[in-house]
């Protein structure tokens, strides 16, 4: 007989993070909050290490919602000059690490700036083929499956489309992820139990992997730990 191939790969090919907790962080050590999310930049710098060592090929950042522009307009504007920052210095090291960024979610409403680094680390970065790096960014999972249906029933109207042939791999292909496989693992930080409208639809199938550790104290060791706890996971699909 010949051995029967393992129902789940050890390593996820996709993982997605909902980087939570940076403002808990940040008041536990009588800091601002900003503050908390300058930390939780070299929790990502440690992570996408640890995606490269391990051989994941895709991950992606719950970077900012669409609701998180409800928050005060001073966290806001520290957010977006930080990820300009951060994107702009971050680009030598992906390169050398063979890593693509990428990024989903209504850019158009991100500050031209941000909007520009941001554009310009796509295009630096577009030749890597190791690790691709999707950042969500003014991300609403609703909002994508709106956007998606709306463009559908558009091209049916046009008649270029016949109602009978949506299906879901159909509707998959217009989401903003048309092009990643779904997330094997999905890891949120800070101990919440919810998705906050990331990938409704993609995380289907998905192994959820939570921890009550804060996304500033985030470090590739916890990543590995998720990682271990998703290689002993039985995915079963409906399956028996
Ligand atoms: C996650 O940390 C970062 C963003 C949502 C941008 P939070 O800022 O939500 O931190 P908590 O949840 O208030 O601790
Ligand atoms: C989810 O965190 C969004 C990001 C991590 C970018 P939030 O802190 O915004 O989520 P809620 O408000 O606790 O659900
Ligand atoms: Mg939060």
């Amino acid at each position: 007989m010949f051995p029967k191939s393992p129902a789940t790969r050890p390593v996820p090919r996709h993982i997605a993070i909902i980087m939570d907790g940076n403002g808990r962080w940040a008041r536990g050590k009588g800091l601002e909050r900003l503050n908390g999310h300058e930390r939780g930049a070299e929790a990502v710098r440690d992570c996408v290490k640890g995606c490269r060592e391990l051989g994941v090929e895709y991950l992606t950042l719950y970077a900012f919602s669409t609701e998180n522009w409800q928050r005060p307009k001073a966290e806001v504007a520290g957010l977006m000059k930080l990820l300009e920052r951060f994107i702009g210095k971050e680009i030598p090291e992906l390169d050398a690490q063979g890593v693509r960024l990428q990024a989903i979610g209504k850019l158009e409403d991100l500050p031209a700036s941000t909007r520009k680094a941001l554009e310009a680390a796509i295009a630096a970065t577009a030749h890597n083929d190791k690790l691709t790096l999707v950042l969500a960014l003014s991300y609403s999972s609703r909002v994508e499956i709106v956007e998606a249906v709306r463009e559908i029933a558009r091209e049916a109207r046009e008649g270029k489309l016949d109602p009978e042939a949506i299906d879901a791999a159909l509707l998959s292909s217009r989401l903003y992820t048309c092009a990643y496989p779904d997330p094997d693992l999905l890891i949120r930080t800070s101990g919440e139990m919810r998705l906050s409208n990331f990938l409704l639809w993609q995380l289907s199938y998905t192994e959820f992997y939570i921890t009550s550790t804060l996304w500033p104290d985030f470090r590739k060791g916890d990543l590995l730990e998720a990682v271990d706890a998703y290689s002993k996971r039985q995915r079963r699909f409906g399956g028996i």
